[in-house]
């Protein structure tokens, strides 16, 4: 049985809002979102915070890539107005504020733990260790963490190995069962537009969780509930809600 909700916001607010933004995490909420995914990686003094690119220039404005600025300047970069002139305020937030957002708000969290090249174990030890304080005398419902870096989990699995995992995989490699089990993972994330039926079943028979994203298109939804599918991550808030389902 899938312990977590079926429906999640995707970096936040899908695409209702600059993605991993607190206006993200406020739009997602406000659309009556209570499960979000959203990404994290280290600035230069090792601060976890949530974006998706290693590099500035797409979402955040500058040049040159996250893992060269400290906290304090990053924090500082305008990362709404790609988006639209009325999110000319938000700014990339830290993994410790999302936290606080989040648990305030009751919603649930897949933490994906996003390393640039090259910071796969320091990026998994680090967001484990902020994860735990964070979590430590609360009873909030724990997040789940997954990666595409199976380095990264493996030294989360470490550091938290209370929090749950997912192995996040574009495509479902011929090893992933070894993998899995290896990081003792509850789930497997994929692409949709990879997953095969067939696929899907071998999933549901291991035991795991199967996530799939992006999932936009409704019918497409049906069809990997259908399927098996325990929960789906969207952009498409409007018409793939919370409760869809
Ligand atoms: O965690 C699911 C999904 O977010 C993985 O891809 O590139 O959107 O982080 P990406
Ligand atoms: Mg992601």
């Amino acid at each position: 049985m899938w312990p977590y909700p079926k429906i999640i916001a995707h970096r936040g607010g899908g695409s209702l809002a600059p993605e991993n933004t607190l206006e993200a995490f406020q739009c997602g909420f406000s659309y009556g979102f209570r499960a979000v995914e959203f990404d994290v990686m280290l600035t230069k003094d090792q601060i976890p915070v949530v974006v998706h690119d290693e590099r500035l220039g797409r979402t955040v404005a500058g040049s040159g890539q996250i893992c060269d600025l400290l906290a304090s300047e990053l924090v500082q970069l305008d990362a709404g107005s790609w988006f639209g002139s009325d999110f000319a305020g938000a700014h990339v937030p830290t993994l410790s504020q999302v936290l606080d957002f989040c648990t305030r708000g009751a919603i649930w969290m897949n933490i994906e733990i996003k390393p640039a090249a090259g910071f796969e174990e320091v990026t998994g030890r680090i967001v484990a260790e902020a994860t735990c304080d964070f979590y430590q005398n609360t009873n909030f419902i724990q997040p789940l963490f997954s990666s595409f870096s199976m380095d990264a989990l493996a030294t989360a699995q470490i550091f938290a190995p209370h929090i749950a995992r997912g192995a996040l995989f574009d495509q479902i490699p011929p090893d992933w069962l070894e993998q899995v089990k290896k990081l003792d993972a509850v789930s497997v994330h994929t692409n949709q537009r990879t997953l095969t039926v067939d696929m899907a079943q071998r999933v549901k028979q291991a035991g795991l969780g199967l996530c799939c994203y992006t999932v936009n298109d409704p019918i497409r939804a049906r069809e990997l509930l259908a399927v098996g599918v325990d929960a789906l991550f969207t952009d498409n808030l409007k018409i793939i809600g919370a409760d869809f389902v």
